[in-house]
C-alpha cells in the first residue's frame, strides 16, 4: 500500500459493521416476512457488505449482483449511468433490495432505483454500508443505513481507490 497515498484512522472495524448488519438483518427479516425478496449487490464495492448482509437475513430470499457505473474518473461520479452487467433474475413483482456500499451524489442508487421500477418490481428499497449525505444531488435516500460519514473519501471493505484497498477489513479513508 505504500506508493498508492496513505490511509487514515480506523473508522469502522468489521466488528463494527458486522454488529451492524446483525441489527439492520433482523429488521429487514421483519420488514420482509410477508414479500418476495431478492437480494442485489452492486459490484465491486458492496461484495463484503453483501456477505454480511445475506447471512444476517433470515428469510427464504433470492440473490443477484449488479454493476453500474457513472462516466468519468477520479473520485466524483457524473449523472450518466451505465449498466456494465445486469441481473440475471426477472425482477418483475419483486421486492428488491439494493445491497450498495456507499451514496455519495445519490446519482447511481437514483438510476437503479428507476431501473428496477421500469422492469416492474413490486418495491425497491436500499441498504447502504455508508452514507455521505453531504454529497447528495440526486434525490435519493437509504431505507437501512449501516453508517453516516463525513466527506472523507472512504477506502476499504470493498470500497476502493483505484481498484485498491477493497481488501481491507476495516473502514478508513484516504488522507488529503
Ligand atoms: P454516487 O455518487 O452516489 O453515484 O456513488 C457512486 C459510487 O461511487 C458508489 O457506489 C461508490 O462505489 C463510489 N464512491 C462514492 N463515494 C466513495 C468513497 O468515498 N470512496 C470510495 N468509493 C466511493
Ligand atoms: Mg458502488
Amino acid at each position: 500500500m505504500s506508493d498508492s497515498g496513505t490511509v487514515g484512522t480506523i473508522l469502522y472495524t468489521q466488528e463494527d459493521i458486522w454488529e451492524k448488519a446483525n441489527e439492520l438483518g433482523k429488521q429487514i427479516t421483519e420488514d420482509y416476512k410477508d414479500k418476495d425478496l431478492i437480494l442485489i449487490g452492486t459490484l465491486r464495492g458492496a461484495v463484503m457488505w453483501m456477505a454480511d448482509m445475506m447471512r444476517n437475513i433470515d428469510l427464504d430470499m433470492q440473490i443477484d449482483f449488479i454493476s453500474a457505473s457513472s462516466y468519468g474518473g477520479g473520485t466524483t461520479s457524473s449523472g450518466n449511468v451505465v449498466i456494465k452487467m445486469d441481473v440475471g433474475l426477472d425482477v418483475s413483482g419483486k421486492d428488491i433490495l439494493i445491497i450498495e456500499d456507499i451514496i455519495d451524489s445519490g446519482n447511481t442508487l437514483k438510476y437503479l432505483k428507476d431501473y428496477f421500477k421500469n422492469r416492474n418490481a413490486a418495491s425497491v428499497k436500499i441498504c447502504t454500508l455508508l452514507d455521505k449525505p453531504s454529497r447528495r444531488v440526486a434525490d435519493v435516500y437509504g431505507d437501512y443505513i449501516g453508517f453516516t460519514v463525513d466527506d472523507l473519501f472512504i477506502v476499504g471493505y470493498g470500497l476502493d481507490y483505484d481498484q485498491k484497498y477493497r481488501n481491507l477489513p476495516y473502514i478508513t479513508y484516504l488522507e488529503a
